[in-house]
């Protein structure tokens, strides 16, 4: 979604916010532009096409100025064109501006502007921003910023430059994520931390409400009572290596094949094999609330939702606690009931999503207790919550989440063994468990490496427009997350659906041209799922499944098959998914898809 550079500072801005820009591309977006202090003036170019082509542009302006900021729009009111693409100025001229978020009373305030005769130029929301600080202007932008944004009702992440004040740029934050970068000589404004980290891994997180004003050597921040604030500096342990592709084509491969590292990063440090216990120091402070939670509610978006499906059977099977799990889109504006002893789980890679901090600002309004999954350090539900668990993942880059989502995974399976050892897990228990989450990373390391054998598979469904992922049990959620991999980045339609439903509808779809993908590994529920593999046989269906290897029944069943170690139940969710992400990532290649950047997708999405 949307993307924000800023630069201020001894060297010509322009290289600076195309290369900031480059690397936020990832997070999805439909047009591009900037705006420079250029001797005395504000110089614009945007286009509704690729950062290349605003790079295009700029080279031919050859602009020298060395400050300004830069966009990445992504639309939400006004179609995607040069027109409403970022930056928007004032009547004059004179401001410039850059919005992620939403301004929820822009129309109110539009013609309130309008009645006052300002002219707008755009379809945005943004557009009023700019007008209302030509209007409230009073000599100070810092100053002017804070009385115009206490009028916008809404969301925002901005940054802003003035002819009247070309020395500084300012920006301002509530709603959408908006950092500081501190340079030597110089100062920067980002939506994320990839687009700066080149120049500096020294970052000032804003707080909603807050408004900062940098120039080459300082920044100064007010609060929302605009009260000077010092702020601290935090230091970003992500490399500029960990955001680049290291020579694989798309960082969704690269992402795949990290997850053996990223597993670990995981697990490191959490593991007590003596105690057949995890230990999650980032819940110590609520401890005491984990070990009488009657219930335990888990709410995300998207991949994150699949991983928490799987934390309901992790957690009710290691800790037999009832859990819940629910989409915080809709947890969030449904009047949930949080009982005292309830916890709520939101789980969230970027930890921006919007729905899903809207479902833990609901939480915290009941008075409940709410605990963050995250991947981001610093990001805003991992500073809103009570306490959390970061997965250390390392920076996830592709917008279809992989590596996150296994980690995701990983730190429900702790988390479920913590509680459970709190409860009746017994220590022999707890310790093959533990056992058995060491071996994960060698585990899925084996299966990486059989990556060319799900090319070949690919090749054969790439020429198909649908697919069913079937799977029981633990195995369920995997097929769910199987389907979204396939939908997101192919644009192939896929359905997950629980084995034993499929005769329940999906059954009709079956005929010769329907690629039907199980995950059939073994387990308990094993022969189920060889007699709905039986069904889909006797209509023709291409059976492609996931077994355990060495299964010669399901095997002779299959059309194609791929093998993975045998692992206890538990473990099968992260080994099993890791096949089907590699399914997902050469279908779409032979499709010719823009696998790293899908269409109409972002990576971490900001707006409800
Ligand atoms: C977007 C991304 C998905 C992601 C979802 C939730 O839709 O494209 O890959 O799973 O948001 O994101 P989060 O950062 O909250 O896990």
């Amino acid at each position: 979604m949307c993307g924000i550079v800023g630069y201020i500072g001894n060297k010509s801005a322009v290289p600076i916010l195309i290369d900031g820009l480059k690397r936020l591309e990832y997070r999805g977006y439909d047009s591009a532009g900037l705006a420079i202090l250029e001797n005395g003036s504000i110089m614009i170019e945007k286009t509704k096409g690729k950062v290349q082509e605003l790079q295009e542009l700029v080279e031919e302006s050859s602009f020298s100025g060395t400050a300004g900021i830069a966009h990445t729009r992504w639309a939400t009111h006004g179609e995607p064109n040069r027109k409403n693409a970022h930056p928007h100025l004032d009547c004059n001229s004179d401001i410039a501006i850059v919005h992620n978020g939403i301004i929820e009373n822009y129309v109110a305030l539009k013609k309130y502007l309008e009645d006052k005769g300002h002219v707008f130029k755009s379809d945005t929301d943004t557009e009023v921003i700019a007008h209302l600080i030509e209007d409230d202007y009073n000599g100070s932008l810092f100053e002017t910023l804070a009385i115009s944004l206490a009028k916008v009702e809404g969301t925002y992440g901005l940054a802003v430059i003035s002819k009247k004040e070309p020395d500084k740029i300012f920006a301002a934050r509530k709603g959408s994520p908006l950092i500081i970068g501190k340079g030597k000589k110089a100062n920067y404004i980002a939506s994320d931390v990839a687009a700066i980290l080149r120049y500096t891994n020294e970052i000032i997180y804003l707080e909603d409400g807050e408004v900062a004003e940098l120039t080459c050597e300082d920044i100064s921040v007010k609060s929302e009572d605009n009260i000077h604030v010092r702020k601290k500096i935090q230091q970003i342990s992500w490399s500029l290596a960990m955001i680049e592709k290291d020579g694989f084509e798309h960082f969704m491969l690269k992402e795949i094949h990290e997850q053996k590292t990223s597993l670990l990063n995981t697990l490191r440090g959490r593991l007590n094999y003596e105690e057949g216990t995890a230990r999650l120091d980032g819940l110590i402070k609520y401890i005491e609330y984990l070990k009488k939670a009657q219930r335990i509610i888990l709410t995300a978006c998207g991949t994150s939702w699949h991983s928490a499906l799987i934390g309901e059977y992790l957690i009710e099977e290691l800790a037999g606690i009832p859990v819940e799990v629910e989409y915080a889109s809709e947890f969030r504006y449904r009047s949930p009931i949080i009982n005292q002893d309830d916890i709520v789980f939101v789980i969230s890679q970027s930890g921006e999503t919007a729905d899903t901090l809207g479902a833990l600002h609901e939480t915290k309004r009941k008075g409940g207790i709410v605990l963050g999954i995250c991947n981001v350090v610093g990001s805003t539900i991992a500073r809103e919550n009570n306490a959390g668990v970061y997965i250390h993942a390392g920076p996830e880059i592709g917008v279809a989440s992989t590596k996150a989502f296994t980690s995701q995974v990983l730190v429900l399976t702790m988390i479920a063994l913590m509680l459970g050892r709190m409860r009746n897990l017994p220590l022999e228990r707890g310790r093959e468990v533990v056992k058995a989450l060491r071996e994960i990373p060698d585990l899925v390391g084996e299966v990486l490496k059989k990556d060319e054998e799900i090319k070949k598979i690919a090749d054969l469904l790439a020429g198909h427009n649908n697919a069913l992922y079937l799977g029981r049990g633990y195995n369920f959620p995997v097929a769910l997350e199987g389907a979204l991999k396939l939908k997101e980045i192919s644009y192939v339609h896929a359905e997950g659906y629980p084995a034993a439903e499929m005769k329940h509808g999906p059954i009709a779809l079956i005929d010769t041209k329907m690629p039907v993908i199980v995950i059939a590994t073994k387990d308990a529920i094993y022969e189920k799922i060889m007699s709905n593999i039986a069904e889909i046989k006797a209509r023709q269906g291409i059976i492609v499944s996931i077994i355990t290897r060495g299964d010669t029944k399901i095997k002779e069943l299959s059309d194609n098959y791929f093998e993975v170690p045998s692992t206890p139940n538990f473990i099968s969710p992260i080994i099993n998914t890791i096949p089907l992400q590699l399914l997902a990532y050469y279908v779409a290649v032979k499709r010719g898809c823009h696998v790293d950047q899908p269409r109409n997708l972002a990576k971490s999405v900001t707006v409800e």
